[in-house]
């Protein structure tokens, strides 16, 4: 099968001679959700925004379900749907007219019926008589979303799609990315909020200073960089770690009150038993438990952090 996204040696350096995108590598499989994650000014909407033709690289190829963007831009460009970070809407269109319109520029025929299905789904759909300029703000993102579905794309772009926006849309959102992937379709989205990530992607990529520094399915990911925490509130504090507790990755905070266990969870055995035992052999005594897994937040702040 052709990937929907295939991405090779692209590099971007803008008038001003700043370099956005160095050397980036990157396949996307049909039917997948890809987050592309990275912080502010990592070149996420700069390599959107080349896959959709709007900005032209410096080097590098991209390919579209086996077309390239560039000797191909029509059929890409008719394949692929963009929701934008910035909103940029005609004022004083009707929310009907926008949708319809936006599906005429790419060359489909009438589908009335599936316009109301998408202001349906995005709950639009009250609103369709509406002009643009009366609704909020929220509701104009909304607009965005129907507009970069109305002619049906495979391929998905959604940047940033949920900065800024309300709890009810962002889970609107969500629940319509996992109907769209059920129906096929290809989504990459370009967040700087890890949960985002951790929700809905089915793999990870992290940018930083124009470079996909990582690609990893997200459990995988999860489970590499992932280490157990395991928290012991002692009963009596304790002023230093017995001396045969040293060397096992064992710390005390919290002045001695609460006792702290890193451990690997790929490890066959991490030894929380034979720990507990010995804790009761020193008299050692805990008044509570707990056992915290590392999110993606901690795993990309490290990442990021190693690599400056
Ligand atoms: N038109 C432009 N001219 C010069 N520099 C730009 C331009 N657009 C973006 N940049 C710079 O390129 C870098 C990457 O920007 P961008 O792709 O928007 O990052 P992200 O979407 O990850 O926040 C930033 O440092 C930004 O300032
Ligand atoms: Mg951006």
């Amino acid at each position: 099968m052709q990937p929907a996204l295939s991405i090779r040696n692209l590099s971007k350096t803008y008038a001003s001679g700043f370099t956005a995108l160095k050397g980036v590598d990157l396949e996307v499989q049909p039917g997948e959700i890809f987050a592309l994650l990275g912080p502010n000014g990592a070149g996420k909407t700069t390599l959107i925004g080349i896959v959709c033709g709007l900005v032209n690289a410096s080097g590098g190829a991209v390919s579209v379900h086996g077309d390239d963007i560039v000797t191909d831009y029509r059929k890409t460009r008719s394949i692929i749907g963009l929701v934008p970070q910035e909103v940029s809407l005609d004022a004083f269109e009707s929310v009907w007219a926008t949708i319809s319109y936006s599906r005429g520029l790419f060359g489909k025929s009438k589908n009335p019926a599936h316009i109301e299905k998408i202001l349906r789904t995005l709950s639009l759909w009250d609103k369709k008589d509406e002009k643009v300029i009366n609704l909020s703000g929220g509701m104009k993102r909304r607009v965005m979303i129907a507009k970069a579905l109305a002619h049906e794309p495979k391929l998905l772009f959604l940047d940033e799609p949920t900065a800024g926006v309300d709890v009810e849309l962002r889970r609107d959102m969500w629940a319509m990315v996992r109907e769209l992937r059920a129906t096929g379709v290809t989504i990459i989205l370009t967040t700087h909020y890890i949960e985002e990530a951790e929700e809905m992607a089915d793999r990870v990529g992290v940018i930083s200073k124009g470079e996909v520094i990582l690609v990893e399915d997200k459990v995988a990911l999860m489970r590499r960089f992932g280490k157990k925490r395991l928290e012991l509130e002692l009963v009596e504090p304790l002023a230093a770690l017995p001396a045969s507790f040293e060397g096992r990755g064992l710390e005390l905070a919290d002045d001695g009150r609460r006792l702290v266990y890193l451990y690997d969870t790929q490890a066959e055995r991490p030894g929380i038993t034979s720990l507990l035992a010995d804790l009761a052999a020193e008299n050692i005594r805990f008044r509570d438990l707990e056992t915290r897994q590392s999110s993606l937040e901690d795993i990309f702040v490290d990442l990021v952090r190693d690599r400056t």
